[in-house]
């Protein structure tokens, strides 16, 4: 397949146009790969998780899909990936628990951009690693989509965890959505029966709740992180906002401030909420969320999540914020 869309490709928006490409890509793979192994990284979001189905309905357990919990995952992550390709979809799914190993490498890394290289580079080898256990594997699948193809001069190095492994060889690629753009991933992920919380999802960075926890990571503040992004999702949903704000999320910076709990001092870590719009994340606009909804979100933060003692929410529009803090 070309890295040129062409230009009389029909959008996909319909349930029927959805099943047609399907059943196009499923003959194409099959040709492809005829009954060898194909090996794909899979993190559960939308990209991978497509490639994924799409790849079980073509080859069944000839595809070995790897998912690495680097740690930097969000709450109940990990858990609905299993659930839903090793439970639901019997695939051929390897689960490694690599929480330990990512963050003693991140300790006391606080450089934004080292953090993601590290986190990065790290991933790439526990897959290589992987790769090396498993005989046979002659393909590697990836998720890559259009605008991967066409993005351009970032801000920062988005190089997404799920980078090429530079010393297995391979002998080809996988990339059944390279010609898609997002909208249509979620249609064809819908029609292959994804559930709506794993097609719906809003963008994820790959480095994860590590751009979150700003500075150096340590577990207990990350764990501040996870606990109020889940508050926050849960809150948004409950409040019909899904789906409807292009990003939300909190993030818990590396400094403390005095405040007052239960009639005594405390010395806890605020939690910054960032929910914003956007067309295309290079400028985003801030969400007018109701107060009444501001309010119990932050009770129930510093209500439930430890070592939290404050919430702020973040006005600043892109420029000259970006979206993510770090
Ligand atoms: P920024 O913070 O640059 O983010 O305004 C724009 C969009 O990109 C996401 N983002 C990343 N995605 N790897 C990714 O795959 C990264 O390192 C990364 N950094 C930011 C961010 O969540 C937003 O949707």
């Amino acid at each position: 397949m070309a890295d040129v869309r062409p230009e009389s490709m029909e959008r996909i928006t319909t349930p029927e146009l959805a099943r047609k490409f399907i059943d196009e890509q499923l003959a194409a793979v099959k040709e492809q790969v005829g009954d060898k192994k194909v090996l794909l990284a899979l993190s559960g979001g939308v990209d991978s998780s497509v490639v994924a189905a799409l790849l079980i309905k073509a080859i069944g357990k000839n595809l070995v899909c790897v998912h690495v919990n680097h740690g930097l995952l969000r709450k109940g992550e990990p858990e609905q990936v299993i659930e839903v390709f090793r439970n639901q979809m019997d695939a051929n799914l390897i689960y490694v628990d690599a929480v330990d190993r990512f963050l003693d490498k991140l300790a006391g890394v606080s450089e934004p951009e080292k953090k993601r290289k590290i986190i990065g580079e790290e991933f790439i080898r526990v897959f290589e690693e992987e790769a090396r256990k498993l005989e046979n594997v002659d393909f590697l699948a990836q998720g890559t989509i259009y605008p991967d193809i066409l993005e351009s001069g970032p801000v920062k190095a988005h190089h997404n965890v799920g980078g090429l492994p530079e010393d297995i060889h391979f002998e080809g690629l996988v990339e059944p959505i390279k010609l898609l753009f997002k909208d249509e991933v979620r249609v064809i992920g819908r029609e292959l029966g994804l559930p709506s919380n794993m097609v719906d999802r809003q963008p994820f960075p790959g480095p994860g709740l590590g751009v979150r926890c700003t500075g150096a990571i340590t577990r207990d503040r990350l764990e501040a992180l996870r606990e109020s992004d889940a508050i926050l999702r849960e809150e948004f949903a409950k409040a019909g906002l899904e789906g409807k704000v292009w990003q939300y999320f909190t993030i818990v910076p590396d400094y403390k401030s005095v405040g007052v709990k239960g009639g005594f001092r405390s010395f806890e870590w605020p939690c910054i909420i960032r929910a914003v719009n956007t067309r295309d994340a290079m400028t985003a606009t801030i969400e007018e969320i109701p107060y009444e909804l501001l309010g119990r979100i932050v009770a129930r933060i510093t209500g439930e999540v430890k070592g939290i003692n404050r919430v702020l929410y973040d006005l600043t529009p892109k420029p000259t914020g970006t979206i993510e803090w770090e």
